[in-house]
């Protein structure tokens, strides 16, 4: 669906950590392009009984401290606190609701964004109070954050009450990673070059691997962590995500039916996981006391203050079965507190079928491609090449890299917040990044199976010391197939 621009983005949840860290900065910076609607106005709303001008100065703090020095100044945030607005809300409260429904209606001359950021047992709800003030109708969509539900029955019973006042083509998931210009790169690397499609398959594609490490820890959001675990918080969304753009067919559009068509085509693909398989296709970790960069950091329970069983690694073996991929296996792999922060992609091609330089000497390495979506963007393909010499004894070879650097190759254009992108796509009614409920719910479906399967064996996380890799049974899940991890 494409809307017209919104006239109002109310938020929900307006002062928390994620609306200050990401919300109001990307806001800001949309502001400082001139890229925000020229009418539209922004509502912010949370329990906290703020007046406006608190939630302005509130707005102008989150701004002073994530928005980098050089890129502020006064007249963007003038301009963008010209169009902040703040009402107290009480969720529980229907007198509060009722001032919400009221001040909406005065406030919207258009298209409205509801942003829900809050704890998602309160979606239903508020799509409910929406609808009974006659604000979620025709021209009107609602942005979704995650976690969408802790299993597929209650991501159905949120998606349900949803859906109850917003039709599907108004309800937007939020996966921030889509936002990301890396993964946006993906589909152009895939899509806007004619090189790599005839190879992206099964009979040339050896084996992927998708791995997603943090250097944090869990720190303040234990009570949310602990209930989600690594599968629930990073696999089931954004690694899932990530899988999809890797693996599915070429859409024969961007726009948001023909891109998620494909997507969802890609999870209904994916071979289950269940309790016959968990023990041989997964291994689940939890950090212990260990140093990061010559640092000592605590473990979990430590960080935690109490008995937990859950998981803050994961790693598991997938694979897709349909005719593109049959066979290949899909490694994919999320941690906190590995030894460094990256999100890479790697896929390894298959080796060369006969090779006419072995004399004795190291084998041929498979070609691969490295796309490294974070902490820089980068592309690598790598390739075997002549090493300089006279080569008497034969001809040597090396493996070299044809390496571009996206921060380089694009040095004067700024990266963005993935809630830039993501904002002005759901205030012009785009849901191309946005998750469809079809996805959600086959990326749960998925998952629970997973999870079902570790119950069922009793499955508790292995120990790994913070700073490594995870769990040593981690690497024996790729060696046993002849796979190593790209470290
Ligand atoms: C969030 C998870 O969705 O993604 C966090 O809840 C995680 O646990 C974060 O740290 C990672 O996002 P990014 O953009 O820093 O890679």
């Amino acid at each position: 669906m494409k809307g017209t621009s919104a006239s109002l983005l109310t938020i929900f949840g307006a002062t928390g950590d994620l609306a200050q860290r990401m919300l109001l900065p990307s806001l800001y910076s949309l502001q400082n392009e001139g890229l925000l609607p020229g009418a539209l106005r922004i509502l912010g709303t949370a329990r906290s009984e703020l007046d406006v001008e608190g939630f302005r100065a509130m707005v102008a703090d989150a701004i002073g401290r994530h928005v980098p020095a050089g890129e502020r100044n006064e007249a963007t945030l003038q301009a963008l606190l010209a169009r902040v607005d703040y009402q107290t809300v009480s969720l529980d409260d229907p007198a509060s609701l009722e001032r919400l429904g009221d001040r909406i209606a005065a406030m919207r001359h258009g298209d409205v964004v509801y942003h829900l950021s809050t704890a998602p047992r309160w979606y239903a709800p508020i799509c409910d109070a929406l609808g009974a003030h006659d604000l979620g109708g025709a021209g009107t969509r609602v942005l979704l954050e995650k976690p969408l539900g802790h299993d597929l029955a209650s991501a159905i019973a949120i998606n349900d009450g949803v859906a109850r006042v917003f039709d599907e083509d108004r309800v937007f998931r939020v996966d921030h990673y889509l936002g990301k210009e890396g993964v946006q790169n993906l589909l152009a690397l895939r899509f806007g070059n004619a090189l790599f499609e005839p190879l992206w398959n099964a009979r040339h594609i050896e084996q992927v691997q998708i791995t997603v490490a943090e250097t944090f820890g869990v720190e303040g959001r234990g009570d949310y962590y602990d209930h989600s675990g690594a599968m629930r918080d990073m696999l089931q969304n954004h690694m899932l995500q990530l899988l999809c753009l890797v693996a599915i067919e070429p859409p024969s559009q961007f726009d948001p039916s023909a891109v998620r068509n494909e997507k969802i085509k890609v999870l209904r693909s994916l071979r289950a996981i269940g309790r016959d398989e968990v023990g041989s296709e997964t291994v689940a970790g939890q950090y212990s006391a260990g140093a990061i960069g010559g640092i000592a950091v605590p473990g979990y329970l430590d960080e935690l203050g109490r008995a937990s069983t859950t998981e803050t690694f994961v790693a598991l073996r997938a694979h897709i079965d349909n005719w593109r991929w049959k066979g290949v296996p899909f490694y994919l792999r999320t941690g906190k507190r590995m030894p460094r922060r990256c999100t890479e992609i790697y896929l390894q091609f298959r080796s060369v079928p006969h090779s006419i330089f072995d004399h004795g000497k190291a084998p041929l390495q498979p070609n691969a491609l490295v796309i490294r979506l974070q902490p820089d963007e980068r592309i690598e393909l790598r390739l075997m090449s002549k090493t300089p010499g006279l080569d008497r004894a034969g001809l040597q070879l090396s493996q070299v890299a044809l390496n571009l650097d996206m921060q380089e190759e694009f040095a004067s254009h700024r990266r963005r917040l993935a809630y830039e992108r993501l904002y002005l796509d759901a205030i012009e009614g785009n849901g191309t990044l946005f998750v469809r409920r079809d996805e959600t719910e086959a990326a749960w479906q998925w998952v629970d199976a997973i999870h079902d399967g570790w119950r069922h064996a009793g499955v508790a996380p292995k120990p790994y010391p913070a700073g490594t890799w995870g769990p040593g049974s981690a690497v024996t899940l790729t060696e046993r197939h002849g796979h190593g991890w790209l470290e």
